[in-house]
């Protein structure tokens, strides 16, 4: 009987896993198969089904590692290709998922010339997100940017495009590397009234990339690539890795990167009148974001504000808010006083660390 169901299980097992996706690149998601020459005018691809696995529409330009662009040297995080998009220009793909699933897309991108540069990126018929494109926060031009969605269909049709009017086509955005993670919703652990306050599950990080991943803002809680967190305001805050950051517990931590333009918040039942205790770690990702660092944590009426010396080592202390809840549902909200770049004169925009957050009722006091 025992080896009967053992049998049944490992027959599902693999079924799930060849019908629907597993989390990592896309098929050819890193480019790496590109057109023949033949379906190529110098950079641009004229044939739309010319980059395997994909199809394009309008100004696209397949690019190799090391390319030129004036006199600019035009690098590629994985492998030794990736897609420009001119104005309007898109492309798209088609991957077997899990109906009722929530989602994470993870791309790599690099504004080019173009100033304020953007991208739409749909999941077929009519989930779609406007990302900004900014270059800000790591030091090679290339960011990692990612978007949630549920799928409502067993195959979907991921479609990146560039909504510029540049004008000059080869201003647009670069793309290398996209990934798809399915997300486990968010569970309440034992002792927490916060769904992942320990930020385990997220988007997908590449192994191969070194800047994290950026969660954009205006991101609600319905559909966000961070599950149980709502990103609501201006600017994105950054997914960070333990491979690659100093994070102060587990595996993934978030770094507040844009000043008190990015703030984490999520959203919990509370009783009202009853006093709660917020707790979480404030540290630095050990990627030369040196200084004096204010974290301002809020809920209901209250706020404390932790201060947190940075030398860039990576490290972290434990930090409490305790709040009297005056309403059924309590915004609690992280964000950073002030402003930091990177000592490495890269320009890159960084910041404190958040992670291990944990909401818990105050009985007796
Ligand atoms: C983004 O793309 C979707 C699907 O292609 C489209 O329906 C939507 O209007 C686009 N949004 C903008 C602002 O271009
Ligand atoms: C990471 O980079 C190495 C060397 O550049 C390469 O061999 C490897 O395939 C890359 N890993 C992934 C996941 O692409």
């Amino acid at each position: 009987m025992k080896k009967m169901n053992l049998l049944l299980l490992l027959l599902c097992a693999t079924f799930s896993f060849a019908l629907s996706f597993n989390d990592g690149l896309l098929p050819n998601g890193n480019f790496e198969f590109g057109p023949k020459p033949s379906q190529m005018k110098g950079t641009k691809v004229m044939d739309p089904k010319a980059i395997p696995n994909w199809e394009i529409l309008g100004f696209v330009e397949y690019i190799k590692w090391g390319q030129k662009q004036g006199d600019m040297l035009l690098v590629v995080p994985e492998g030794a290709s990736a897609v420009r998009l001119g104005d309007e220009a898109s492309i798209k793909t088609n991957v077997k998922v899990t109906n009722g699933m929530f989602y994470s897309i993870s791309f790599s991108a690099a504004r080019t010339c173009a100033q304020d540069e953007k991208l739409n990126i749909s999941v077929s018929p009519k989930d779609w997100g406007i990302l900004p494109i900014q270059t800000m926060y790591s030091s090679d031009g290339w960011d990692t940017y990612c978007w949630g969605f549920l799928a409502e269909f067993d195959e979907i049709e991921i479609i990146l495009h560039n909504p510029g009017k540049e004008k000059d086509p080869a201003c647009g955005p670069l793309i290398d590397s996209v990934a798809l993670k399915a997300l486990n919703p968010p569970k309440r652990p034992r002792g927490n009234m916060l769904k992942n306050g320990n930020f385990e599950e997220g988007p997908y990080i590449f192994h191969n990339t070194s800047w994290g991943v950026l969660i954009p803002p205006n991101i609600e809680d319905d559909h966000s690539p961070l599950p149980g967190w709502i990103i609501e305001s201006l600017k994105a805050v950054k997914y960070i890795d333990s491979d690659h950051f100093s994070v102060p517990g587990g595996k993934r931590a978030v770094e507040l990167v844009a000043g008190r333009e990015s703030a984490l918040t999520q959203i919990v039942r509370t009783v009202p009148d009853k006093t709660y205790d917020l707790f979480f770690s404030v540290g630095d990702a050990k990627n030369s974001c040196q200084g004096s660092m204010l974290v301002e944590a809020s809920a209901a009426r209250d706020i404390v504000r932790v201060p947190y010396e940075s030398k860039g080592n990576g490290g972290f202390k434990r930090a409490r808010l305790r709040f009297k809840a005056i309403s059924t549902r309590t915004r609690v909200r992280f964000l950073s006083s002030f402003y930091h770049m990177k000592s490495d004169n890269s320009g890159s925009m960084c910041g404190p660390v958040i992670d291990d957050v944990r909401l818990v009722s105050v009985r007796h006091i």
